[in-house]
């Protein structure tokens, strides 16, 4: 999600903006940043190979967490972690400031506010976060980049945002008009968080790692996984190699 040029360099050169004594989480973390999966739930979700998706708040997929009605809405992990990088299995919507319209009027919540893109606004307004682009300066982004965000929350407001945006929004805009870092291309827009986003996201997660003596990070920062166990999908045919023997055989590639 925050792209490998960002990870690498806050193993290389360490933290600039997460320095804590002992672990926390911040707040600009579970208010703002890690809040960017909201963006990305789907309004359907296909849980099994070839089957119709069901509505993300459906009573096939048991809504409020009680069990599935019927063995068609059971989740087949396959299609969700695919060791071969099945191109059917469920994927995330893109990462931007559009949200699946479910989450604007939540069905779980039965008193108070039901839109989930509101209910992150109030929290950073309650918990009084700086502003994205406040936070974008202090980290020394380029004037440019913060210009090109601001005007994407202006477009999304109706300009009633010019200053002072909402981290959260900041961040969705960020990720989709400037995105993710990759090695191969400067910028992936949609497709994860950009600098601001990333920051915070990875130095938080890697920060919580070095400061936990029994991580790996905190107990041996030169292990790294086999390459057999390097993704969930990889874990789950490992330990289970007959759930995926189909895959193996029809789907591999
Ligand atoms: C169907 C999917 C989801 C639903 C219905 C949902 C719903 C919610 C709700 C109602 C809150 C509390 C909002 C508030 O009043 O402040 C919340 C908080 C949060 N959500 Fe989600 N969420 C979903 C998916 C995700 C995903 C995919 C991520 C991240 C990848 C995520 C990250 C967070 C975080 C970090 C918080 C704040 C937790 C805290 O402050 O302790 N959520 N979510």
């Amino acid at each position: 999600m925050c792209g490998r040029p960002v990870v690498t360099d806050i193993l290389a050169c360490g933290r600039q903006f997460y320095c804590p004594a002992v672990p926390q989480i911040p707040i600009e973390f579970a208010v703002a940043a890690y809040r960017f999966g909201h963006s990305m739930v789907p309004m359907k979700i296909r849980v099994q190979k070839k089957a119709n998706p069901f509505d993300l708040f459906s009573e096939q997929l048991g809504m409020g967490f009680s069990a599935v009605p019927s063995p068609d809405a059971i989740v087949d992990w396959r299609e969700m972690f695919s060791p071969s990088g099945n191109a059917n299995a469920q994927r995330a919507e893109r990462l931007d400031t559009k949200m699946a319209s479910q989450l604007l009027d939540l069905s779980i919540i039965t008193s108070g506010e039901k839109s989930l893109a509101t209910r992150n606004l109030l929290r950073g307004n309650s918990f009084l976060l700086p502003g994205g682009d406040k936070v974008a300066r202090h980290m020394g982004r380029p004037a440019d980049e913060i210009d090109k965000v601001m005007q994407k929350i202006a477009d999304v407001s109706q300009n009633r945002i010019t200053e002072g945006a909402p981290l959260w929004l900041y961040l969705l805009a960020e990720a989709e008009v400037i995105g993710r870092k990759t090695e191969h291309t400067q910028d992936d827009p949609g497709e994860g968080l950009g600098p601001v986003g990333a920051r915070i996201v990875a130095e938080v997660l890697i920060g919580l790692l070095e400061l936990d003596e029994r991580s790996y990070l905190g107990a041996d920062r030169s292990w790294t996984p086999e390459a057999e166990w390097d993704s969930i999908g990889k874990m789950m045919l490992a330990v289970n190699s007959n759930y995926f023997s189909d895959e193996q055989g029809g789907r591999a590639g």
